[in-house]
């Protein structure tokens, strides 16, 4: 209970405690019928004396609010109707009730945790903040003049923007796209819901990948569709397995993640790239491409992007500067069919009246800029050092209780545990020991799994994360 009695208030504390819980009864945080903590257990949270307790328990039977009995302790009565004179909100019962849902709560527990100083953070999804080009965009701040729009910008998002990603996307991606089908969005993440908000309906069946980003997301379900997994092996998914799914279930849109796939870090093989491109156009299924990765690429080749490869307009395309510039910036795109943009963006536009023009125009100094090319570059090489220093932790502190893929892009490594392992536990142990990772349950159904992010690593503490985890791994033997 965080509540606790003013002491230097004029009213008497009984008084305070039983506002206090008239207050949780009228709200529904202490329900009708529920039983209210025992009078000595109650004293001794909020540290006064049980006669107290008492005095406060009397007064809110005396008033109807509850009910005591010898033996079975103080419940809230089970009619109280009109007896309650604050008609305070049921706030409890908006919140679980509200359509869209919330995060799982074992993704809330990880933020929460990852926020916290002490811990060595190797679970949340972005670069460390060492890898953040802050100096280009401090010289960005002090020596370019900002001279743009500031009333409400296009729905689709600042045009010179807009113009820098269809260049960004051709040299990079080999992607043709006119700065008119082209939509800036509040990252990867925004373009996902906008997707799922606006072109499908409740009770539409979508695939994913398992394991993936997507399936932690509680936005399928929110918006009421089906979702169906598509099994991710060292090549990613298997097209034969669209096709038995589409079979079954007349699948309506595949997500795929196809480029250094978050959490395993495969890249989908070109051949069945080719096969699912084929796939989407004889079904008529769209394809939603998720590529926040693909310019981390540690060997310099960047595979053809499956928009690329599209010549009749089955992919919509999704990317974002998150993972190669900063998270915090909230800057992402769509590329698709122009009704599709348009369809998207107006919607986007009811949600939040478009994107904010200063990260906006961040985002297209950088990647306009000549310092850009270099930025990847050393981003691509940092990001390397940090996977080899993963993996050389990974070995010699759990030589043989762990087996992983080396990706060759991206910023996680997917790792199984051998042998029978409860991943929540060992969270917990974990935080206790002072790192916090992601469970593997939380992408899918394997079992078994952790997620580690090495981006996300300050390279000082790679190590110590590694060895602090396998702290955390021997205490459950
Ligand atoms: C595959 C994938 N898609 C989308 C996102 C969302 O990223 P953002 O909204 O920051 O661009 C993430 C973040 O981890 C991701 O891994």
């Amino acid at each position: 209970m965080e509540w606790k009695p003013n002491r230097a208030d004029k009213k008497a504390i009984y008084k305070q405690i039983t506002e206090y819980m008239e207050r949780g009864i009228s709200s529904g945080d202490f329900p009708p019928n529920s039983v209210l903590p025992s009078e000595r257990a109650l004293a001794k949270e909020l540290g006064v004396n049980r006669s107290t307790v008492v005095a406060a328990y009397e007064e809110l039977q005396s008033a109807g609010l509850v009910e005591r009995k010898k033996g079975s302790g103080t419940r809230v009565s089970t009619d109280i109707w009109g007896i309650s004179h604050r008609r305070i909100p049921n706030w409890s019962r908006y919140v679980e009730q509200g359509s869209f849902l919330p995060n799982l709560p074992l993704v809330q527990r990880i933020r929460k945790e990852a926020q916290g100083n002490d811990l060595i953070n190797l679970a949340s999804g972005e670069l460390s903040s060492d890898l953040f080009p802050i100096h280009h965009f401090q010289r960005f701040l002090s020596q370019q003049q900002f001279n743009g729009n500031l009333g409400y910008d296009h729905p689709q998002g600042n045009l010179t923007l807009r113009e820098t990603i269809s260049s960004h996307v051709k040299t990079y991606k080999n992607i043709d796209a006119s700065p008119s089908s082209i939509l800036i969005t509040s990252g990867a993440q925004q373009a996902l819901h906008l997707i799922v908000q606006c072109l499908l309906k409740p009770g539409d069946a979508v695939a994913i990948e398992d394991p993936s980003y997507c399936f932690s997301l509680p936005l399928f379900q929110s918006a009421g569709l089906r979702t169906f997994l598509l099994p991710v092996d060292q090549h990613g998914i298997n097209p034969n397995d669209l096709i038995a799914l589409h079979r079954k279930h007349r699948i309506r849109m595949v997500f795929l993640n196809p480029t250094y796939q978050n959490p395993t870090g495969t890249i989908l093989h070109p051949a069945r790239r080719k096969q699912i491109l084929e796939l989407s156009s004889e079904f008529g299924i769209p394809i939603i491409e998720d590529d926040p990765y693909s310019l981390t690429s540690f060997t310099g080749g960047i595979g053809s992007t499956l928009k690329s490869m599209d010549d009749n307009g089955n992919i919509l395309y999704v990317s974002s500067l998150s993972k190669i510039v900063a998270s915090g910036l909230r800057i992402g795109w769509i590329i698709g069919p122009q009704p599709v943009i348009e369809r998207l963006a107006d919607a986007k536009q009811q949600v939040d009246f478009g994107h904010s023009v200063f990260p906006q125009w961040i985002a297209e100094q950088f990647l306009g800029s000549d310092q850009f090319h270099s930025h990847i570059h050393m981003l691509q090489d940092q990001l390397k050092q940090k996977r080899d220093l993963m993996i050389s932790s990974l070995s010699e502190f759990l030589d043989n209780k762990v087996e992983f893929m080396i990706p060759e892009g991206g910023i996680h490594m997917w790792c199984k545990l051998n042998g029978p392992i409860n991943e929540y536990q060992l969270l917990e142990e974990a935080i206790k020991k002072g790192v916090v990772f992601v469970p593997g349950s939380i992408f899918g159904s394997k079992k078994g799994y952790v997620r580690f992010t090495f981006g996300r690593g300050e390279t000082n503490l790679i190590q110590e994360g590694i060895l602090r985890f396998a702290d955390a791994l021997k205490s459950m033997e």
